[in-house]
């Protein structure tokens, strides 16, 4: 087993009618009782979300600051941060899906910083943000985890640029879970929710055997929860049994608990991310583009591992080879059965030049030696996206 260090100082309050913990839960981390209230493009409007919770919140200035989009927008949460001062609050809200809870993760840190804040998301030297505003969040949409861990993606339209960041100053002080939010979803965002969770449980999973015995058993049950309640929880949203379990591994497929003590991969989402910067593809959307042809070209690297998988996970049988191949073949047909296209032609016919693209970024990156085994190298990326068109 790995060394490894771990902390979540998340309060994750989940279950049915936990909207009235909120003033309890915010008045901890708010002097003023001034605070702003994030969320996306509107669905909080039309499924009355965001009405509930102002009634809630009576005792406090609530100022609103809607329009995040899906794959958040760096100029829009920049807007976001110049109200934030201008209103002067003390604590932010997030009430969506990843992306509302992501920006807010980069808007509590650029509210303190001094200079342009997308320096830090460039990773540019020295340029960190040092300390955040406190937030909670309000989850609409179970799928990245967000709620529960420090991390944030962020999206440059204009650049065409989807970067990372995170680190401790950026764990939501709270996050209130109501799996029935599950009800109000799209069907499309649902299966998008699952194949997420499947993919970050794959990416701290689907490595090489490792010594950590539980958190392996774990991963996996996981990954068989998800493809117990998969397509159902799609055609039957309101049942909260569903619903719940499938909120729980969300948010336990990327707590931080599974990557303790072993080694973890997260290639598909570094390709993944490109895609969603170039094409505007949904996040889950292309991992289940990636992964099958990730597995396909690590195919010697993760083999053990996809045996393991295929045999537990999938209960297959067969020789190790024949085992190894079908538990990729089932991964796809796992995402496809959710209703989820797995090509990248499925998304889009401008597909010219694009796996060269991708394999200069990951060079002008320095991402030079990728994965578990620091065996995927941009050749491999560029095969991979190149057989994934
Ligand atoms: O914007 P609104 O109108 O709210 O609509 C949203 C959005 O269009 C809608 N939606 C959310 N809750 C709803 C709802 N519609 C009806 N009823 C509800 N209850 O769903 C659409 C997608 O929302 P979004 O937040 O974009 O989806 P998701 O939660 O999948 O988040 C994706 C983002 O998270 C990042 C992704 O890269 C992407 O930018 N990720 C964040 C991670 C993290 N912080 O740990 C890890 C992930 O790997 C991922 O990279
Ligand atoms: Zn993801």
């Amino acid at each position: 087993m790995l060394n490894f260090e771990v902390i979540n100082p998340t309060r994750i309050v989940f279950g049915k009618d936990q909207l009235e913990r909120l003033p309890q839960l915010i008045t901890e981390f708010s002097n003023k009782k001034r605070i702003l209230l994030a969320y996306g493009g509107g669905s909080i409007k039309t499924t009355g979300i965001l009405n509930k919770i102002l009634m809630h919140l009576t005792d406090f200035e609530v100022i609103e600051f809607g329009g995040i989009e899906a794959n958040p927008q760096f100029t829009t949460l920049m807007k976001g941060v110049e109200l934030a001062l201008e209103k002067d609050i003390d604590f932010i809200l997030a009430v969506g899906g990843g992306s509302v809870i992501d920006g807010v993760k980069f808007m509590t840190g650029a509210f303190y910083y001094e200079g342009d804040s997308y320096e830090v998301l460039q990773r540019k030297e020295g340029k960190v943000f040092t300390k955040a505003l406190p937030f909670g969040t309000y989850l609409t949409l179970p799928a990245t985890g967000s709620e529960a861990n420090s991390g944030a993606v962020i999206s440059r339209e204009e650049l065409k640029e989807k970067l990372t960041m995170g680190g401790p100053l950026f764990f939501p002080k709270f996050s209130v879970c109501d799996p029935t939010v599950v009800a109000t979803l799209p069907k499309r965002q649902i299966a998008n929710g699952i194949t997420d969770a499947f993919m970050h449980t794959l990416e701290q999973y689907l490595t090489f055997p490792t010594a950590n015995l539980l958190q392996e058993r774990q991963a996996e049950s996981i990954l068989q929860t998800l493809i117990e309640i998969g397509p159902e929880v799609i055609e039957h949203p309101n049942n909260y049994k569903l619903a719940s379990n499938l909120m729980l591994c969300a948010t336990h497929a990327l707590n931080g608990n599974l990557r303790c003590g072993v080694p973890t991969d997260w290639t598909t989402h570094m390709i993944g991310h490109e895609l969603t910067a170039i094409y505007g593809i949904d996040h889950a959307r292309t991992l289940a583009i990636v992964a099958p042809r990730l597995y396909e070209n690590q195919f010697e690297n993760k083999k053990e591992k996809l045996v393991q998988y295929g045999k537990r996970v999938w209960n297959l049988e067969g020789s190790n080879q024949e085992i190894a191949e079908q538990a990729i073949v089932k991964t796809e047909a796992f995402f496809q059965s959710l209703g989820i296209h797995t090509k990248i032609s499925d998304y889009s016919a401008d597909t010219d030049h694009i796996a060269e693209i991708i394999k200069t970024r990951f060079i002008e990156r320095g991402w030079l030696a990728m994965g578990e085994r620091q065996a995927i190298t941009p050749t491999d990326v560029e095969s991979i996206v190149l057989n994934a068109i």
